[in-house]
Order: structure tokens, then C-alpha cells, then sequence
């Protein structure tokens, strides 16, 4: 479990984290969305003890970061933003390295698995120096997983990766997070979409959006649009007394196809179609249109601003 308390980071003139708090249960994804400069990574930075927060507290498993580093740090896997790598070992002497360090007990176990999800057969006896971009970012994975950790905090873990392995590693979060606390950054809306149960979505250190994707993209729209398919032409006037605007009307080949919003706090559908077919115009088609992820990011964004 991690549990963040009113984070601060400042360094100099900028604040990079501006009060920041959360909690990250054991069998949770937590995804930090945000543009570049965030303080997506600093944050990361200071739950894994990197940083000494300006103010606030960090506990990992109820235990104090800024008085107990040592023992905090034990329960930590920790995937950099530029993960550093023996460049003159080999990837599987260097991930028993790592295990070593950590007093991982049944090495071979550990090893074979970590092979196997992070899919490193085809590297696994070459030096590090020579295997590719995207196979070190695989070997950074493996070492923040080699221990079990109880939380697992990655920042762009998929940087990098070739689509495949995108999709593999994603799955491999969702499986980590059934039994771990995973924390992860990304710039990439469709990501936290398919493996956070929760994401916060922070401008300039600043938290501007948490929830559910689902809850996020439900509770943050402010209108509502209705797109329909309709038999003939609607006069404004069949909406009067009611806050619904046509933002569109255009001609199908025998039909006419509307779109229109109207404010999310009362669900003005039901008086819609009655109003649409009393007036004996047929309807054919009613279809929401729900903003994407990337659509109320970037409204939260600009509405931070
Ligand atoms: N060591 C440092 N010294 C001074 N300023 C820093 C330092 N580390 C980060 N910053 C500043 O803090 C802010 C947040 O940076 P951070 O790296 O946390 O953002 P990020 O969300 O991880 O961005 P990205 O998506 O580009 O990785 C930026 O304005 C950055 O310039
Ligand atoms: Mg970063």
C-alpha cells in the first residue's frame, strides 16, 4: 500500500508537485496522466525515496519514506524514467546482480520468471551494451519486478517498445496489479485507459482530474450530445422552454441527421423523443456521443490554465 500526504516539490522558483495526495491500495493500478513537465516523474521520485519532498509525507506500507528510507525502500520496484544499466554485464548476470542485492531467495524461480514476462529469452546471455532500445526498457522492467515487490512503481513503462511488446507489458501491469500496488506514468490516454483502474491526471504538479477512465469521462463533461437520425427537418422552436441546442442539422439522402446538446444535469432525453415524435416526425436513430479520454484531458488541461 502507498499512501501520499500533501506532496510538495519545489526546486528553486518552480514547483514542480503542488500538493499532492493519494492512495494506492494492494491490488490497485494507479496511473499518472499528464503533458511533459507535469511532475509525473518527480513525484515517482519522491515515493521511491529519490527525492526528499519539500513537504508532505510518503508511506509504503505504513511506513515512512522520509524517517525509514532503508526500510520503505525494501518493499519498492522501481522502474526509471532513464533506467540505468551495466553496460559490460550480461542481462542475465546483471538481473542476479540485482536479485542479489535485494536477498532474493529462490533465485532461479525469480529469474526464469522475469525471463518469461518480460520476454528476454532472445537477449538473455548478451551483453548489455548490445542489445537494442526497446530490450533495454525490458531488462529495467525485470529488474523493478525481480524482488515480488509489494508496490511497483514504473514511469513510462511502455517508452520504447515495439507494438507487441506494448501489448504484452500492458497485460503484465493489469497481472501485477491484481496483486500488488502499481503506480504508472504515461502520456498516453489510450494506456491508462486499458490498465488503470484509477488514474489522476495532473497539469503543472497540480492534480485537475481523478477517477475511474469510465467515472472521468462520465463526470467531467459538462454537455451532453445527442446525435440522431430523424425523418424530417426540425424546426428550433420544437425545443422551446427546454435547454436543448441544435448544434448541427444536416440532410441524409431521404432523412435528416441532428446533433444536440444539451447540459448534463437533467437527463432531458425522454422529453426529447416525445417531443420529436408528437410532432410526428419519425426517429430512426439516437446515439450519445461520448468524449474520449483525450478529449476531457485536454478540457481539464486548458481549464487548469
Ligand atoms: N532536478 C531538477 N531540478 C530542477 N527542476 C527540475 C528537476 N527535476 C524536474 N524539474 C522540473 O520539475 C517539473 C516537473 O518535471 P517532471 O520531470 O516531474 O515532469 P514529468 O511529468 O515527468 O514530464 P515528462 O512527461 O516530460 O517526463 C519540470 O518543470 C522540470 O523542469
Ligand atoms: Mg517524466
Amino acid at each position: 500500500m502507498v499512501e501520499a500526504v500533501s506532496l510538495v516539490k519545489r526546486f528553486g522558483e518552480v514547483t514542480a508537485v503542488d500538493n499532492l495526495s493519494f492512495r494506492v491500495e494492494k491490488n490497485e493500478v494507479l496511473g499518472f496522466l499528464g503533458p511533459n513537465g507535469a511532475g509525473k516523474t518527480t513525484t515517482m521520485r519522491m515515493l521511491t525515496g529519490y527525492f526528499t519532498p519539500t513537504s508532505g509525507e510518503v508511506y509504503i506500507n505504513g511506513i515512512s519514506m522520509v524517517e525509514n528510507p532503508r526500510e520503505a525502500k525494501r518493499f519498492i520496484g522501481y522502474l526509471p524514467e532513464h533506467p540505468t544499466l551495466y553496460p559490460d554485464m550480461r542481462v542475465e548476470e546483471y538481473l542476479r546482480f540485482v536479485a542479489e542485492l535485494h536477498g532474493v531467495k529462490r533465485m532461479k524461480e525469480r529469474l526464469d520468471y522475469v525471463r518469461e514476462v518480460c520476454s528476454l529469452s532472445p537477449v538473455w546471455s548478451r551483453l548489455i551494451s548490445q542489445i537494442s532500445k526497446g530490450f533495454c526498457q525490458r531488462v529495467g522492467l525485470a529488474m523493478a519486478i525481480v524482488h515480488n515487490p509489494s508496490v511497483i512503481i514504473l514511469d513510462e513503462p511502455t517508452i520504447g517498445l515495439d507494438p507487441e511488446q506494448i501489448i504484452e507489458t500492458r497485460n503484465l501491469i493489469k497481472t501485477l496489479g491484481k496483486e500488488h500496488s502499481v503506480i504508472l506514468s504515461t502520456h498516453i490516454l489510450s494506456e491508462a485507459n486499458m490498465t488503470c483502474d484509477r488514474v489522476m491526471i495532473i497539469n503543472k504538479g497540480r492534480l485537475v482530474g481523478e477517477g475511474t477512465p469510465e467515472r472521468l469521462s462520465e463526470n467531467l463533461r459538462k454537455k451532453r450530445n445527442i446525435s440522431l437520425v430523424v425523418g424530417s427537418e426540425v424546426a428550433k422552436t420544437l425545443f422551446s422552454g427546454i435547454p436543448v441546442e441544435i448544434q448541427k442539422q444536416e440532410k441524409l439522402d431521404d432523412k435528416f441527421r441532428l446533433e444536440l446538446s444539451f447540459p448534463a444535469e437533467e437527463d432531458l432525453c425522454p422529453e426529447l423523443v416525445r417531443r420529436i415524435t408528437e410532432a410526428g416526425i419519425s426517429l430512426y436513430q439516437m446515439q450519445e456521443k461520448k468524449p474520449t479520454l483525450e478529449e476531457i484531458f485536454l478540457s481539464l488541461v486548458k481549464e487548469a490554465l
